[in-house]
């Protein structure tokens, strides 16, 4: 059974939920959000990420309506929202201090905004055990808050804040209080609630991890401006910046120089690529010789034996002796050339760039880099766990690099190898923890290889 995919965002016909049209705000002289246009769709799980200040809290506060925007509108199904006041809005904020009422059980704390909303006791009662089910607090709902869990405190601020069925929950770092294996149960928690309830849930977060577990789109902010907005995958396969590379999870940053590479294969200069695997086609200058012009020619034994054995019997050689044409400008390549793993023919695509990054390595080929970038200033980013390392130089590599290992990050599953680069630079390579540590070849000081594929990297930019 195929499941159909969601996204609104790439849809033309698709009504956002929130618009953020050209919105300014500024405390005093400080420009905390600057002209930031922004469409959230609805049921979407859009997380708002960046570091400290950046203008998050401002961002939910303005949706919330708790601040106004300075210039610009903030629209709501399409309706601008900039003078509804906070409580005639459908939307609902679960702060960071999402204080309960102490004297209060679980089950009225969750009652408080539906009886204030001076709603049936019924209503009221049937919409409390329905959000004491989706939160699963059913068995604590006499107790009250200090005699609950951390976790369970904050399900039920969460359990609080949907009671009102809005149309958006707004949920500034929600699980911050929780440790880290409390924290990733919430989170899918907090993912079943939001598809079961089909409410639209905007999240800040400072733990990259979950925003990338939770959100459909993750937007990267930087000091009030959005830098990209996109799919967890987008924005950690495809950062469009150096920001963004560095900021979501771990990523080698190597500035180089690119050149364009020619739609063939270019060989690698023998003196710089050790294992320069492609030969480079020749150029189209003198015409290949012919069949004819390039038969077996004799050598001095050849004529000897024909002269002297073989002509008495087969009579005088028909033609004029030839000499041998020059080799080709590709034989002369091939012979020269150290013997090419063969698979590498296959491995290294057309095109591309070659960056020029070191003087003591080869240049690296980024395949997938934009031919339009020769003679840019570039820097290529890659993620710690497309590099390989081993002890030896793969054979068929295109980017190899050697280095020695400087330091070990046992993680248990994973280990993260550093390895210094001939010239100093210091990379990242990380490795699945498949054999028992007893039994892994790779140990501090090694003399290693680092290799990575022609498209493993992002070519950047800015
Ligand atoms: N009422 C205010 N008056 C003046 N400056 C403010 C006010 N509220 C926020 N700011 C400033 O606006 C900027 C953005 O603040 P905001 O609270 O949105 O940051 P944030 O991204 O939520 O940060 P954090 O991750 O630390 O919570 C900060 O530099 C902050 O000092
Ligand atoms: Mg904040």
């Amino acid at each position: 059974m195929s499941v159909p995919v969601f996204a609104p965002w790439d849809d033309p016909d698709a009504k956002p939920l929130i618009q953020f049209n050209g919105v300014t705000k500024r405390f005093g002289d400080f420009t905390a959000i600057d002209t930031l246009s922004l469409n959230i769709y609805e049921r979407e799980f859009f997380a708002l990420l960046g570091p400290s200040g950046c203008g998050k809290t401002t961002m939910m506060r303005m949706l919330a309506g708790f601040e106004s925007p300075t210039e610009g509108h903030i629209l709501l199904g399409g309706e601008e929202i900039d003078t509804v006041p906070p409580n005639k809005r459908a939307v609902n904020m679960m702060f960071q201090s999402y204080a309960l009422f102490p004297h209060l059980s679980i089950w009225d704390n969750i009652a408080f905004g539906l009886r204030r909303e001076k709603k049936s006791k019924d209503e009221i009662a049937t919409r409390v055990e329905e959000m004491l089910r989706l939160t699963r607090l059913e068995k604590f709902a006499r107790r009250k808050p200090h005699q609950i869990s951390g976790g369970q405190r904050q399900r039920v601020a969460l359990a609080r804040s949907l009671a009102k069925a809005p149309k958006l929950l707004l949920l500034d770092e929600p699980l911050g209080a929780l440790d880290k294996k409390l924290r990733q149960e919430t989170q899918f928690e907090l993912m079943d609630i939001q598809e079961s309830t089909g409410t639209t849930f905007v999240i800040v977060t400072h733990d990259q991890e979950e925003a990338m577990t939770v959100a459909s789109r993750v937007a990267v902010m930087d000091e009030g401006r959005l830098v990209q907005v996109a799919t967890p995958d987008v924005i950690y396969e495809a950062p469009n910046s150096v920001y963004v590379a560095d900021f979501i999870g771990e990523v080698n940053l190597i500035p180089g120089k690119a050149s364009a590479r020619p739609d063939a294969p270019a060989a690698a200069p023998a003196d710089t690529a050790p294992a320069a695997p492609i030969a480079e086609k020749p150029a189209e200058t003198a015409p290949e010789p012919t069949k004819q012009e390039r038969r077996a020619q004799p050598n001095e034994y050849g004529k000897w034996l024909h002269d002297k054995v073989l002509s008495p019997v087969l009579g005088a050689r028909p033609e004029e002796q030839k000499a041998l044409p020059a080799p080709s400008a590709e034989e002369r390549t091939q012979a020269n050339a150290p013997p090419a793993p063969v698979a590498a023919a296959a491995d290294i695509p057309a095109g591309g760039l070659s960056i020029q990054w070191s003087a003591d390595h080869p240049p690296i080929i980024a395949s997938n880099g934009d031919a339009a970038l020769h003679g840019a200033d570039i820097t290529l980013a890659l993620r710690p766990e497309k590099l390989s390392i081993a002890k030896d130089r793969p054979e068929g590599a295109v980017n190899a690099l050697q280095g020695k290992v400087i330091d070990i990050a046992y993680l248990g599953n994973i280990s993260t190898y550093h390895v210094e680069l001939a010239g100093g630079l210091m990379v990242k390579a990380q490795q699945a923890n498949t054999r028992r540590l007893s039994r892994r070849a790779i140990t501090w000081e090694d003399e290693v290889w680092v290799s990575f594929t022609t498209t493993a990297g992002v070519v950047l930019t800015t």
